[in-house]
């Protein structure tokens, strides 16, 4: 008898009725319907137990969370809710589960007790479809950038350079944390840690990406990326997952054709190959919208969202006409900001950021030509001499989806803007080198994969779309 995942079973891709699958069982009903659960699909098999010839003790262990194999003939249903179901012939319990002490009951849990367990939570309707949409969402991205003539870099994960600048990094090293060796002034040596040299976890692999646009071309990174920041919100990781694409010979227009033709194909190719995943949680969303207050809810359904994006261009707005809009918008009159908008110059926070996106553009806003004061260094400086070509693109319930930039490519200036920064130049002595030997203009853009994948599950709550998250004093699993 062949082995079939249930997925297989349920679009009758058996070759023969009779067929061997294995899976958990969600629930075992009047001993006798079993609701079995591979992972493969959203949806249960319904296996059907002769329970007058079959063993009472082994019934017994028909429990909720069981691992079974099971052998039978795949029938049409008589029953409503499927149109299959398997007559089982022979079943083995291959592991037990204790129903009084397994976590996960058939029944309704919160989304912070599965957090709790999270070593579990896939066992549920709700996380198998948001993982399983996590990894098409995946497939989707490296899908993209193969069609398009990009290559696939791997940015390294422990790095001696602050790419961001912020000073917000883990750091990697060896030494002893009471008896570190000493320079003669009390500091740290780090010329005897393990590399020699001050290490820290990556916070982007774009300048390193940079290296290998400079002569590839096209290329990009999809890995994890790391901030010690302590900003325990409901968008933030301090380990979290990022797409970074870097062009050679484009410029910031080009990136935000490219960051929206992106968005849009992984949407849509997530739409026609996660249907039923997305009906799931579009329903699930729907009923849990009913419990709020109408002023909270969401002004569309989940999968209408997703088109509403895929089929509208994206609104491209300079940082200054936003500010503009902000200082004279209502909430920023009436003081509801908690920071108010007075000078051009500010850091959008993402109270503003909301507000550009949901109340006043209604669709995903590109923002660019930011002061160059609040972005990073290696953004390429405006005539103006104030502002750079940066891009941050911002997404209707999220905020900030995405973060670039035209890479600064001319070596007097990028060098003087280090200087400004205190950025020593043999920390980046690579970096300038691209400059110094055929430097061109190029651009690229950084995602934050589970911010995408909130907006595709509609979940709230950045912990519950990667598979174990880690945020300040939180490091289970
Ligand atoms: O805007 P960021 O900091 O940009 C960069 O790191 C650039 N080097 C990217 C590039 O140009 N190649 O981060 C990019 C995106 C943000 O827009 C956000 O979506 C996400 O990464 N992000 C986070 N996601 C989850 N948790 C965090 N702590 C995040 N910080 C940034
Ligand atoms: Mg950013």
């Amino acid at each position: 008898m062949q082995k079939y995942a249930v997925s297989d079973i349920l679009q009758r891709k058996n070759k023969s009725p009779e067929v061997t699958l294995n899976g958990w069982v969600r629930t075992f009903r009047a001993n006798r319907f079993i609701a079995l659960n591979d992972g493969s699909t959203l949806s249960n098999i319904q296996c059907v137990v002769d329970f007058e010839n079959t063993d009472e003790a082994l019934l017994k262990r028909i429990t909720t969370g069981a691992a079974l194999e099971i052998k039978g003939d795949v029938v049409e249903s008589k029953g409503k809710g499927q149109e299959v179901e398997v007559l089982v012939t022979a079943l083995t319990v291959l592991g037990d589960s204790d129903p009084n002490t397994y976590p996960i009951q058939p029944k309704k849990h919160s989304f912070e007790f599965l957090r709790e367990n999270a070593h579990l939570r896939t066992r549920t309707s709700t996380f198998s479809a948001i993982m399983r949409l996590r990894s098409t969402l995946s497939f989707a991205i490296h899908n993209y950038f193969n069609s398009n003539g990009f290559y696939y870099m791997h940015a390294p994960i422990i790095t001696g350079s602050d790419a961001e600048g912020a000073g917000e990094m883990f750091r990697v090293t060896k030494l002893d944390a009471k008896t570190p060796p000493l320079h003669e002034n009390g500091t740290v040596d780090y010329t005897k840690d393990f590399f020699g040299k001050e290490t820290n976890l990556t916070v982007s692999g774009q300048l390193e990406a940079e290296t290998y646009a400079m002569s590839l071309g096209k290329v990009y990174t999809f890995g994890p990326t790391f901030r010690a920041e302590n900003s325990n919100t409901s968008r933030h990781l301090s380990e979290f997952w990022m797409v970074e694409p870097e062009v050679a010979f484009m410029d910031l227009p080009g990136n935000m054709d490219l960051a929206e033709d992106f968005l849009k194909y992984v949407l849509k190719y997530v739409l026609e190959h996660n249907k039923e995943d997305l009906e799931f949680l579009e329903q699930r969303l729907a009923a849990e919208e009913k419990n709020k207050p109408q002023a909270e809810r969401s002004p569309m359904p989940l999968i209408d969202k997703i088109n509403f994006v895929i089929e509208n261009n994206f609104k491209r707005v300079s940082y200054t006409e936003a500010i503009d809009i902000l200082r004279n918008c209502k909430p920023n009159k009436k003081k509801k900001f908690k920071y108010l908008i007075e000078d051009w110059g500010a850091d959008l926070q993402s109270e503003h950021e909301r507000f550009l996106v949901e109340k006043h553009f209604k669709c995903p806003v590109i923002l660019f030509d930011y002061p160059a004061d609040i972005k990073a260094f290696y953004m390429r400086l405006n005539d103006d001499g104030k502002t750079v070509r940066a891009m941050d693109i911002l997404f209707p319930g999220i905020g900030e989806m995405v973060g670039g930039s035209q890479r600064e490519e001319r070596l007097d200036v990028l060098k003087a803007k280090m200087a400004a920064l205190n950025i020593p130049e043999e920390e980046l002595w690579w970096y300038l080198d691209l400059r110094k030997f055929g430097t061109a203009v190029h651009s690229g853009f950084g995602l934050g994969f589970e911010r995408l994948v909130m907006f595709i599950t509609g979940v709230t709550n950045i912990r519950d779309v990667i598979p174990f998250p880690r945020t300040p004093q939180n490091a289970a699993f």
